[in-house]
């Protein structure tokens, strides 16, 4: 039987997510009406944006120093480019020119991005679970995290990047896991 997202660990959790994802993209691909298109793109957005919220405010600064630094730091700035382009496909529509062409190349950025985190030995869950991060608790961490940021972003908040110029970077180098003991045991 399948596992319930209860009692999935971090990776699993993370990992039931990217297939979500996967499934609305093919969908939209497959899909020619408009409103249809527009419904499964919204979804993808918000999807993504609560992933990348839970990822970046439990799962990242858990592997902080305990994981290739430059790993941690290209996944956010994957994070980055796709949160300008799903605040662009939230602001649009599937009338526009380019709305079919912003959800393809989203969809695109978003398999490399997975690849990075689940590529096998050398890919970011890999090592996190080689670096002994508790992912029990980090799972519980972001099923917490995951109900609050789903709220916040179905109330219409946009997606934050934190790497770009002009953020405020210092997010991304020095967010703590929340709670404590993340870290390896
Ligand atoms: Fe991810
Ligand atoms: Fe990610």
């Amino acid at each position: 039987m399948a596992q319930s997202y209860e009692e999935m660990d971090a990776i699993a959790m993370l990992k039931a997510d990217h297939r979500v994802v996967e499934e609305l993209f093919e969908k939209f691909e497959q899909t020619n009406g408009k409103a249809t298109k527009q419904r499964l793109a919204e979804q993808i957005c918000l999807e993504l944006k609560v992933h990348t919220a839970i990822e970046e405010e439990v799962f990242y600064p858990a592997c902080r120093g305990k994981i290739e630094d430059d790993l941690v730091n290209e996944a956010y700035v994957e994070h980055d480019s796709a949160k300008l382009l799903i605040n662009e496909i939230e602001a649009g529509g599937p009338e526009e020119d380019f709305y079919d062409a912003k959800v393809k190349v989203l969809s695109e950025m978003i398999e490399h991005h997975v690849e990075e985190e689940e590529k096998r030995s050398e890919g970011m869950f890999s090592q996190a679970r080689a670096a002994g991060l508790d992912m029990d608790l980090l799972a519980d961490q972001m099923r917490a995290r995951k109900a609050t940021a789903m709220e916040e972003f179905q109330a219409g908040k946009p997606a934050e990047t934190r790497t770009l110029h002009g953020d405020d970077v210092e997010s991304a180098l020095t967010d703590q896991p929340l709670g404590d003991g993340a870290g390896a045991r």
